[in-house]
């Protein structure tokens, strides 16, 4: 066991998604700061498939809030960074050197999705060493086509999810995590207790929902998954991101 945690693992410890947001704004040299820090993050065979578009319009982000199913957070932070898979410079790297661009494909696809949320995710610890708050927003997947357009991307490029950030008005208590034993496993995958563990987590989760006094049922997590995967969501998606240069299939 490490004896001391360091400045990066308090600020992942103290990690709480923010959904209340002081309509203060941060300056464009911050912002920058935090995103050049995130363009530090691995990428895959240092492709870098992925973009960030700031969004500060007032206007822009009410859009995108209604885009995300009415997700008032995005239109309050007063930044919202769509975050890109893109290969957009790929495509142009080929038609430099006359190549045919062969990137529509699942392995590209999931390349450029990967770059982007490990810069995403970056970004958003960036934010928060800074005592900004942030949340990842992936409703921007409900309507890909519209909110490329809107953002006016390049052929081959979507936005998988995007951060709002901003200084918290509300910080709710750090949400817990699933046993570790359930997640952490050393050498070999041990699938035993998985019942105890949900059962274990579905109790820890309610506790920490009562005790903001949100209702919920002893069963937060278990029920809210199964009724998440007793259907299909979003089963148009494959259409929309062909149209906009990727090929998951
Ligand atoms: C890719 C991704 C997409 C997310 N999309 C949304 C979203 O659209 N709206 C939202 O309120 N939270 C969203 N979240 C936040 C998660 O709900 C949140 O991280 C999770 O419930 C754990 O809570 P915590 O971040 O406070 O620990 C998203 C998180 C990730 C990683």
């Amino acid at each position: 066991m490490v004896a001391t945690l360091s400045e990066t693992m308090r600020t992942l410890a103290r990690h709480v998604s923010i959904h209340d947001f002081l309509p203060d704004p941060i300056d464009d040299s911050t912002i920058v700061e935090i995103l050049q820090a995130a363009r530090r993050a691995p990428t895959s065979s240092n492709l870098q498939a992925y973009s960030f578009v700031v969004v500060r319009k007032l206007e822009t982000r009410a859009e995108l809030a209604t885009l995300a199913g009415d997700q008032r957070h995005v239109e309050e932070a007063p930044v919202f960074v769509a975050v890109c898979a893109d290969l957009s410079r790929a495509e142009a790297a080929c038609n430099l050197h006359g190549q045919p661009f062969r990137g529509d494909t699942l392995e590209m696809g999931l390349v450029a999705t990967v770059d982007a949320a490990l810069a995403g995710m970056a970004a958003s610890l960036a934010a928060e060493s800074l005592g900004l708050g942030t949340v990842m927003i992936g409703g921007m997947r409900n309507h890909p086509v519209e909110v490329a357009r809107l953002l006016r991307l390049p052929p081959r490029a979507f936005v998988p999810f995007g951060l709002c950030i901003g200084w918290p008005a509300r910080r709710p208590p750090v949400k817990p995590r699933m046993p570790e034993r359930a997640v952490i496993h050393f050498e070999r995958y041990d699938g035993g207790e998985v019942g105890d563990a949900l059962a274990a987590y579905d109790q820890a989760l309610a506790v920490h929902y009562r005790a903001q006094d949100r209702t919920t049922c002893d069963a937060s997590w278990t029920h809210q998954v199964a009724h998440e995967f007793s259907s299909a969501r979003r089963g148009d998606l494959r259409t929309a991101l062909r149209e906009l240069g990727f090929e998951f299939s």
